[in-house]
């Protein structure tokens, strides 16, 4: 199967590209550094020729009201030139909840996309996704001061951007849903809490980083950190 991977530099978008890749399909990915802008539809429709399937993991630059404008116009260009194409299958990745959120721009620039692609020609899917493990760091740092972090104990069920890169590939080769699959990671946490174990791990772990470099060859470190749903050993992997 040819799958067009738009956005397949990014963090999701790679893992995704390696993941078919290695499944014997042809995934190829498009962003700005290939010459393809979603934005403007220039490499479009070249990307598009012969492809089966185009999945969008493309993400806007700000999450501000210009979040608005890049998923609404990324969408247009992405149906117009993908049912020219005669593509048969067109994947985006979303956000669990997104629609429940309507005060955060961002999401609701997430549900406008959502919205254009049910309403749009092309047979579809929506993969939904909770937050992923690796921006935890991002939001210890967005509330921390010199001398504490703060966070609210609101429930979070966070996921491996790998395991969310597994379930965009999986549904990217399937029928189209006509539809959303939500997927969450195995452990629910209070997100203080969860900022309190980041913390402990990132300390523990810098502890044992010096041992390690020490003590312990490259293949002890891989025996280690088993897989995603498995318990990862050292939580500041993902998250720094
Ligand atoms: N963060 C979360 O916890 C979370 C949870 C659920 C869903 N999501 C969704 O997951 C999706 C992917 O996120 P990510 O973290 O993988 O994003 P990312 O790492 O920021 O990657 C974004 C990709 O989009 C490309 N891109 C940006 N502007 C483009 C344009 N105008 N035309 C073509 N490609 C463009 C980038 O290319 P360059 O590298 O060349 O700039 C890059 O390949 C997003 O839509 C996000 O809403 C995120």
């Amino acid at each position: 199967m040819k799958l067009a991977v738009i956005g397949g530099t990014g963090l999701i978008g790679s893992q995704v590209v390696k993941i078919l890749d290695a499944n014997g399909h042809e995934a190829v990915p498009h962003s700005p550094s290939t010459g393809l802008d979603l934005l403007s539809g220039r490499g479009l429709p070249e990307a598009l020729k012969a492809a089966d399937v185009v999945v969008n993991l493309t993400n806007s630059p700000t999450f501000d009201d210009a979040s608005l404008v890049f998923f609404q116009k990324t969408m247009d260009n992405l149906l117009t030139a993908a049912s020219a194409a005669g593509v048969g299958h067109a994947v985006i990745l979303s956000i669990v909840g997104a629609d429940q959120v309507p005060g955060l721009v961002y999401y609701r620039a997430k549900v406008l996309q959502e919205d254009i692609l049910k309403a749009g020609p092309v047979p579809y899917s929506i993969v939904r996704a909770t937050q992923f493990f690796e921006f935890i760091g991002a939001v210890l740092s967005s509330t921390a001061d010199d001398n504490a972090v703060r966070l609210p104990a609101t429930l979070v069920q966070p996921i491996a951007s790998a395991d969310v890169a597994q379930a965009v590939a999986d549904v990217s080769v399937d029928a189209p849903l006509q539809g959303t699959r939500n997927i969450a990671g195995p452990e629910v946490f209070a997100l203080d809490e969860l900022g309190k174990l980041t913390l402990a791990a990132r300390a523990h772990c810098q502890g044992r980083r010096r041992h390690r470099q020490d003590h312990l060859s490259g293949v002890a470190h891989a025996l280690a950190r088993p897989g995603p749903h498995a318990g990862r050993c050292c939580w500041d992997d993902p998250l720094s």
